[in-house]
């Protein structure tokens, strides 16, 4: 299955390519955020020895810090297809609507800055959260009557760089919340993957919290893999080298 966009449209072909290939994608990959990673793990693994979709998971957190990576490591880890999609785009419940009736069974939906979705739609999102269905409304004023439509169980992974704005009804519908973390050296055998630094983790660490601060997207060690790194334009070679050597970044 092709890898969604995720990156802000109007980047060179070539700079999603190496963002893509430089996301982590498996928990085993995925360095640092211990205690997230490990509680995640587990969360999973009880969902597949079950034979169910996992549960929704909200991941909040500084941004850079790996929230979508996580997500499309949630479906990778299930096996699952991933439907992408943020707050901002769901204005009207009628958007959320059309996608959870358009999700296929044990899909994982990623909802990018669900702090920032509408109302109407978040309220229709308790319903299917917690029961598989919504309820879609037809007409206006007296008329209007409320149509029952059944949802295939799904996982929604939420994510959010202002946890404190999600009102309380939705953040109790996410069976597991994952605070991420600025890295610190205080974690030991972390640091964003691939490694390829001069001075071992803990070496690796102490620059990216001095020179990235504590940031994985701005860590001077993504390295794009061997077989994509010849190939790279200026472009792409700028932004995954612009940290190299420890100098301050962007
Ligand atoms: N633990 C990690 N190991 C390796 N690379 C990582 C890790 N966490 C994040 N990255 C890299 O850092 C970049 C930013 O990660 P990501 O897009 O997941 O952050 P985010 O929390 O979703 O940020 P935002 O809030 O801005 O959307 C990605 O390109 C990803 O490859
Ligand atoms: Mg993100």
């Amino acid at each position: 299955m092709a890898e969604p966009s995720l990156v802000a449209a109007g980047e060179e072909p070539e700079e999603r390519a190496i963002e893509a290939a430089l996301r982590p994608k498996n928990l085993d990959d995925f360095v640092g955020q211990h205690r997230v990673r490990k509680q995640l793990s587990l969360v999973l693994q009880a969902s597949r020895m079950r034979g169910r979709t996992a549960d929704h998971v909200l991941f909040s957190g500084p941004p850079g810090l790996g929230k979508t990576t996580l997500a499309m490591i949630v479906a990778a880890e299930m096996n699952a297809p991933l439907r992408l999609s943020s707050g901002p785009a769901i204005q009207h419940a009628g958007d959320l609507a059309a996608i959870l009736s358009s999700l296929s069974e044990g899909e994982v939906l990623f909802l990018d800055e669900i702090h920032r979705m509408s109302r109407p739609a978040e309220e229709m999102l308790y319903m299917a959260m917690e029961d598989f269905r919504v309820d879609i409304v037809v007409g206006k004023g007296a008329g209007a009557t409320a149509i029952p439509l059944e949802l295939p169980p799904f996982t929604l992974v939420g994510a959010t760089t202002r946890a404190g704005l999600l009102p309380g009804p939705l953040r109790d519908r996410f069976g597991f919340t994952g605070h991420l973390e600025f890295y610190s050296v205080a974690e030991p055998g972390t640091g964003p993957a691939p490694v390829s630094g001069p001075a071992g983790p803990e070496g690796q660490l102490r620059r990216i919290r001095r020179n990235c601060r504590q940031v994985p997207r701005h860590s001077p060690y993504r390295q794009p893999p061997a077989a994509t790194g010849p190939g790279l334009g200026a472009g792409a070679r700028r932004r995954t080298n612009r940290c190299q050597g420890g100098v301050s970044c962007p």
